[in-house]
């Protein structure tokens, strides 16, 4: 889903907000869990405000890179603003459904609330070019919400999901992504649950 430029602006306070303030907390900690070593490089697809990139920009070092690609100018200047000290962090604007260049590049792709808000085609899309743009061996690193049942959620976070999501993110919770990673290479598959399993990251193997 495209975010519009007002969102963009707001779109980490958005997310301090509806976590009460535990969101920078808990990127931190699951880019931790990030087997990212120092020099790699680092694809980033839907990258956003690049608050996730200084964390991992931490764990390469100033030999490792990150390129981050996004559609929203926003979020790019946003990103370009935050990751200056950075010189080894680029971002581009560029549309990550459609077919990209990149053919064994990167020792590992991370996305992160992106997938969900994708038509499956266009999910596959996106999961072809991250499987391209690997190396043998990389690993797709895929932050989004886990399968759950929504009817299960509490009542105040049900509504705000329901509210507050696009459709695309309701289908989302329903789908076996392991299974769309499968039918397009990707293998040897781990996760680790976040929010009371509600966030899932799933690692896959090129
Ligand atoms: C919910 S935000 C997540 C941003 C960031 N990954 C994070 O976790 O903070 C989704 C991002 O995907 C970007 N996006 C949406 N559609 C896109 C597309 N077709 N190609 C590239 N980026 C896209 C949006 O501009 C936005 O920055």
């Amino acid at each position: 889903m495209e975010v519009g430029p007002r969102a963009a602006r707001h779109y980490d306070l958005f997310m301090n907000v509806v976590s009460l303030g535990y969101y920078p907390r808990l990127i931190r900690k699951i880019v931790d869990k990030m087997d990212i070593q120092p020099g790699q490089s680092i694809l980033d697809l839907g990258s956003g405000t690049g608050r996730n990139d200084i964390f991992i920009a931490q764990k390469i070092g100033l030999e490792g890179s990150i390129l981050g690609l996004d559609i929203s100018k926003e979020m790019l200047n946003l990103a370009r603003k935050r990751c200056r000290p950075y010189p080894n962090v680029e971002f581009k604007e560029q549309r990550i459904e459609m077919p990209l260049t990149y053919h064994e590049e990167f020792d590992s792709i991370f996305t992160s609330f992106v997938l969900h808000g994708f038509e499956d085609t266009q999910k596959i899309g996106i999961i072809t070019n991250a499987y391209r743009a690997l190396k043998p061996g990389g690993i797709f690193y895929i932050l989004d919400y886990n399968e759950f049942d929504l009817e299960m959620l509490w009542f105040p976070l049900r509504w705000a999901f329901i509210h507050g999501e696009c459709q695309l993110a309701l289908e989302f919770l329903k789908l076996d992504l392991k299974e769309m990673l499968l039918s397009q290479g990707f293998t040897s598959f781990e996760q680790e649950f976040f929010l009371r399993e509600h966030l899932r990251l799933l690692k896959a193997a090129k």
